[in-house]
């Protein structure tokens, strides 16, 4: 089974991006660990980075499309602005989890609504990194 792991804007910039936020593991080290376990979990995962909007419209698409198990979002500043990606989850039977390395509900008031967050079966955040590996332990027992 394949999981898709579907990354917005600026997480390209992991790594190097507001270190005290959100770490010091770029998105190719967050890769690795999530590969690694999803190895011993007998499932395959297909990380994606895109600072389009669309993009992540059609990815979600296209999960449902190839059968994917299950999408772990972090859709950036879009889970905030994006009701075409909450369109998007809603349209899917795939089902999403919200994922944030950060906890949005401590910082700027912008940030505590989500738009992918109404859509999604559920959500973690919060814990850095490791927020994506709880996510994918989450989607293997689907
Ligand atoms: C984020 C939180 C968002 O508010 C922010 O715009 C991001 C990263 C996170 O992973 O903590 O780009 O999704």
């Amino acid at each position: 089974d394949t999981i898709f792991v579907l990354n917005g804007p600026n997480l390209n910039l992991l790594g190097t991006r507001e270190p005290e936020i959100y770490g010091h593991d770029t998105l190719d080290d967050i890769a690795g660990m999530l590969e690694d376990r999803a190895r011993e979990l007998d499932l395959t995962v297909d990380v994606r980075q895109s600072n389009h909007e669309g993009h992540l419209v059609d990815w979600l698409h296209e999960a449902q499309a190839i059968g994917a198990k299950a999408v772990l979002l972090n859709a950036g500043a879009f889970t905030h602005t994006s009701v075409a990606v909450h369109d998007a989850i809603k349209g899917i039977r795939t089902p999403v989890i919200e994922v944030h390395l950060s906890n949005p509900h401590t910082r700027e008031t912008f940030r505590h609504h989500s738009y992918v967050g109404m859509a999604a079966k559920g959500t973690i955040a919060g814990f850095g990194a490791y927020s994506y590996m709880l996510a994918l332990e989450a989607a293997a027992r689907f």
